[in-house]
């Protein structure tokens, strides 16, 4: 991120995705590559070649993306910038498995080098299910598509989930580094590329009067939030191998955990950020069996209400589900950090699908003062909150801090406040980008920052193999557990209420 205060256009390249009709090419991928094109972030060289087993043309191609993307792009969408950059979407239809494509690919790259003036420069970006992963990176590599050269680059976008254990996920690592060097591998956590994440290095690294009390001195504990008020909707097959936990607690979650817990690296090089994250993770306390069934909270969603009185369906319920699957759609889990910043201080983590409304928070809970003098009468007391910092991912973007103020008036009586910044009081940004957008500038700039090392995911997976193993010993008997459009189980809340917090809002 060395151009931070000025970005300078990518340079020239193909991106080819794989699974280029899929579900998230079309709802991120292209609605990013537009945000992009729309902040004149890319060279006019930068073309898309598509590829999924689809028989279509470029043109049928373009027309199937014409139809969604205003809806995906939102308020900052422009007819006309659409029209003029859709031609430099490319299709074709090919077999991922099958060696044959990736000689049809290459000459396809060929061609649009010739046509379009690009360099060469090709990134390989794999929107495909996880099983395709090793295949394409080997293909690629026996098709000579990963060799680089002084003038081009050859660079490899993987997807989450990266891996489904600790043994997969070396085992992909092993088969990625035989086509790819490790320079050339962007293990992508659209969370990592979210403004408000990005922020949280920039409000604790950036201000002198954060730092400073960012420890278990001050801090009591810690609470992540991503919620959910989608269910499972068109993914069943995906989500019925993935569940909560490897879905969204192996990257996502951790990853932010990640941001918030780090040492301030000692530069804002890729290694140094990316070094820390690693350190802090490693220090996690590890799960015995025990542990997970202490300080771990799994749930499934039952039928339920919406706000609106309509009805929300069980997800045993959704289309392509077992009827008796023990998938989990939720987890809570608490989190002890070995080293002196953290110690005795609880990080809670909780996801889950079909919650209430979608948001995604970290809430940093203060310890009181070490005199509170104002505790002698009752309505004083009562009104005495602790202090939070709210960092908002989404989707209202922002930072909150809740305190406690005097009312105006006689006597001495205290009420909380908040003071507030908003992103959109400040920036002036029409759409809120979803994280791939920076991603995907950073990998064809060739910065790695926010993108994964292969340690990363080791570790991730290292921490929660244990969890894994526990819960499919021993299957749970009680989902689904919680109702749909509500905060998941009851005992996602014990799990607070013992150590005597609440989540915030509830
Ligand atoms: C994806 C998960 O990685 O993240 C989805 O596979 C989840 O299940 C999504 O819905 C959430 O992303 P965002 O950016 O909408 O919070």
């Amino acid at each position: 991120m060395s151009e931070l205060n000025q970005p300078q256009k990518a340079p020239p390249a193909v991106i080819v995705i794989f699974g280029a009709a899929g579900d998230l090419t079309k709802r991120k991928l292209i609605p990013a590559l537009f945000n992009l094109t729309s902040q004149a972030l890319l060279s006019t060289q930068v073309a898309m070649l598509g590829i999924d087993r689809v028989e279509q043309d470029s043109e049928a191609y373009r027309q199937h993306l014409s139809k969604d993307i205003e809806s995906y792009v939102g308020e900052g969408f422009n007819q006309k910038q659409w029209d003029a950059n859709v031609n430099n979407l490319h299709y074709m239809s090919g077999d991922f498995r099958n060696a044959e494509s990736y000689q049809q690919l290459k000459e396809r790259l060929l061609q649009i080098d010739q046509q379009q003036g690009t360099p060469g420069n090709y990134l390989f970006y794999l929107a495909t299910p996880p099983s395709f992963f090793g295949v394409i990176a080997t293909e690629l590599g026996k098709a000579g598509l990963t060799e680089e050269t002084d003038h081009q680059w050859r660079r490899i976008i993987i997807e989450k989930p990266f891996g489904r254990d600790l043994e997969s996920a070396k085992e992909l690592n092993k088969t990625l580094h035989q086509s790819f060097a490790e320079h050339q591998i962007y293990r992508i956590d659209h969370y990592l590329g979210k403004e408000t994440v990005q922020n949280i290095m920039a409000y604790r690294f950036g201000n002198g009067t954060v730092e400073a009390t960012w420890n278990h001195r001050y801090i009591d504990h810690v609470q992540i939030t991503v919620a959910e008020s989608l269910g499972v909707e068109d993914r069943a097959s995906y989500y019925e191998e993935a569940g909560a936990l490897r879905d969204m607690i192996a990257n996502h979650l951790l990853a932010v955990l990640s941001v918030v817990a780090m040492e301030p690296p000692n530069s804002f090089a890729a290694e140094a950020i990316r070094d820390e994250q690693l350190k802090v993770l490693k220090a996690i306390q590890p799960f015995d069996s025990e542990k997970v069934l202490e300080n771990t909270v799994r749930g499934q969603y039952a039928d339920g209400v919406q706000e609106n009185g309509d009805p929300l369906s069980a997800y045993r319920n959704e289309p392509g589900i077992a009827d008796d699957s023990y998938t989990e759609t939720f987890v809570a889990m608490k989190l002890m950090i070995d080293s002196w910043r953290w110690a005795g201080v609880p990080f809670y983590l909780r996801t889950g699908k079909r919650m209430p409304e979608r948001y995604s928070e970290v809430v940093i809970q203060y310890k009181p003062g070490p005199n509170m003098m104002f505790q002698g009468e009752s309505e004083r007391r009562t009104n005495m909150r602790p202090n939070h910092l709210v960092i908002k991912i989404q989707p209202d973007e922002g930072i909150n801090m809740d305190f406690n103020a005097k009312q105006p008036g006689a006597g001495f009586n205290v009420s909380r406040v908040s003071m507030g910044f908003d992103y959109k009081d400040y920036f002036n940004q029409s759409t809120a980008p979803s994280g791939y957008e920076t991603l995907i500038y950073d990998c064809l700039c060739g910065d790695v920052t926010l993108f994964k090392h292969a340690d990363n995911i080791e570790v991730c997976w290292k921490l929660l193999q244990p969890i894994l193993d526990a819960w499919q010993n021993q299957p749970t008997d009680d989902f689904p557990n919680y109702p749909a459009s509500s905060s998941g189980p009851k005992e996602a809340d014990e799990l607070l209420s013992r150590d005597g917090f609440s989540w915030k809002g509830a």
